[in-house]
């Protein structure tokens, strides 16, 4: 392999069919006057094009076609010609210099010479050992695709971050989010799923059928099987924004509610039924009660509060054994859409209530398509405020362009699966944390269970990784009518 041009951060560089790299290797280039050594990744591949290599093949060819003779080549220059014509070009990007203690710098105000530079493939071992990428809680995603090395990140650095799984359909994304629920709670941290498809439950099953060894550990709830609260616990401020926000409760009807509420509290009897009482009996405009008695029958018939005084979910009996992790997945495929807003709408209010009063400690949030129930102004305050609090998200979707712009630009971390919609691939090379063509360019052509992870994780040089199989129940795959 030689250097052959440079232009702004790019070099071109010409390799030969034998050079065993390909898209998203990472090349070293040793200058051995300058003694400093270059890092480069490879994005894009072509042929060598010349318009005289082009006549050469179009000519051979009409050759081959219109002469059954073999030609005389004593000296073996067509073998060479092929050799030309089957040579490369890598576009590649400079990611940064090696210094002489082996550290990664960014200073890159040089160039390696054409003459002495001598290239070969950096395996991604050896670019941790620059980067000096280490961690206490590894995660093993699966393997690099060049080298065919276990490749792991670490907890810290998805810690405290925004991190966004994105790709089409069908690539792994769910799969992805999976694999770091299930090594999250391994390492004792607690994670919070919003499920759409009802799937996340198989991190307590193993492909036998048999329990997980976080069975235990992982808690599945609905709304009316498990996930049902007492009023009183989920208090003023939760049930308030669920009528406001949820439900779209008018402000005068609002009013009403909160003098309901404390009348109710003060006679210490916060329960449903009561509540329902209230709002019958209590003196108010007729329109500010049916307004009220229309949102009472969907909070009833939403199963999410205890009609008795029994002891409901409490997040803190899950979240509270410190040494052990946990996950509570919310199973939401069958329940509706409003119900859904609902029981977001709580969860997070509660969750964030906990986290203010120290009663529970950060927590991962897992959220498939989260556009479908959590409402625009959420999305904001998740990533802004709820970062303080101690909720982490991770957003899961197939539709880049669900996710505003707003929030890419805070990501931390993005693991991209294969794209190949132009609109979507032009959105996400847009807003992502790598620059356009590297992402335009891999993501394209991506393989199944392939993803390209950029951010903190792999210390801002994007990877492609083989995502490893899971080793216990994935479900989620798509239901089909033909079995095959
Ligand atoms: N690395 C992998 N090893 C083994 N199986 C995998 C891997 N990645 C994905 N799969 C399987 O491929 C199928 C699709 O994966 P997954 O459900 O994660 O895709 P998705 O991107 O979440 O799709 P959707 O857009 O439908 O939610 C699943 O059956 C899953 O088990
Ligand atoms: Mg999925």
């Amino acid at each position: 392999m030689k250097v052959l041009t440079k232009n702004s951060n790019e070099l071109v560089i010409l390799a030969m069919k034998g050079d065993a790299v390909s898209k998203g290797d990472y090349l070293l280039i040793e200058d051995g006057k300058l003694n400093r050594k270059m890092i480069v990744q490879i994005y894009d591949e072509e042929y060598l094009s010349s318009q005289s290599l082009i006549e050469d093949i179009v000519r051979d060819e009409v050759i081959t076609a219109s002469s059954t003779e073999n030609l005389h080549d004593p000296l073996n220059i067509a073998n060479l010609s092929r050799m030309i014509r089957d040579a490369r070009l890598f576009r590649t990007k400079i990611r940064g210099t090696i210094d002489a203690s082996g550290k990664i710098s960014s200073d890159v105000t040089w160039i390696p010479s054409r003459v002495y530079s001598k290239l070969r493939r950096l395996s991604i071992a050896e670019l941790n050992e620059s980067l000096g990428r280490t961690g206490i809680f590894p995660i093993k995603l699966g393997r690099t695709r060049g080298d065919n090395e276990d490749f792991e990140i670490y907890a810290e650095d998805l810690d405290g971050k925004l991190n966004i799984v994105t790709g089409k359909k069908e690539s792994g994304k769910s799969h992805l989010s999976k694999i770091l629920i299930k090594t999250l709670v391994q390492h004792g941290a607690f994670v919070i799923v919003f499920d759409l498809n009802d799937e996340y439950g198989g991190i307590a099953t193993n492909y036998d059928g048999s329990p997980s060894s976080l069975a235990n550990q992982v808690k599945i709830l609905q709304s009316g099987k498990g996930l049902s609260f007492s009023l009183a616990y989920c208090g003023k401020a939760a049930i308030s924004n669920v009528l406001k926000n949820a439900l779209d409760t008018p402000a005068a009807s609002m009013r009403e509610f909160f003098r309901i509420w404390d009348w109710l509290e003060n006679r210490d009897n916060l329960e449903i039924e009561a509540f329902g009482n209230a709002i019958n009996t209590w003196n108010i405009n007729e329109l500010v009660r049916d307004a009220l008695v229309s949102r009472f029958h969907v909070l009833q018939a939403s199963r999410l509060f205890l009609q008795n005084r029994a002891d409901g979910l409490k997040f803190e009996n899950i979240f509270s054994n410190k040494n052990k992790g946990a996950v509570i997945v919310v199973s939401m495929a069958k329940i509706i859409p409003l119900v859904r807003r609902m029981v977001v709408e709580l969860v997070l209010n509660k969750l964030v209530d906990l986290l203010e009063k120290e009663i529970i400690p950060p927590i991962f949030l897992f959220a498939e398509e989260a556009h479908l129930y959590i409402r625009e102004t959420y999305w904001e305050d998740i990533i802004t405020r709820m970062r303080h609090f101690g909720i982490y998200p991770t957003f899961i979707t197939n539709q880049p362009d669900a996710i505003g712009d707003g929030i890419y630009r805070q990501a931390d971390n993005i693991f991209l699966f294969n794209f190949t919609n132009d609109v979507d691939l032009d959105k996400i090379s847009k807003v992502s944390l790598a620059d356009n063509d590297t992402v335009r360019s891999i993501v394209k052509t991506l393989p199944h269970r392939c993803c390209l992870a950029i951010g903190k994780v792999v210390c801002d040089l994007p990877i492609v990784l083989e995502i490893a199989s899971l080793g216990m129940l994935a479900l989620g795959e798509t239901k089909k009518f033909f079995k095959t």
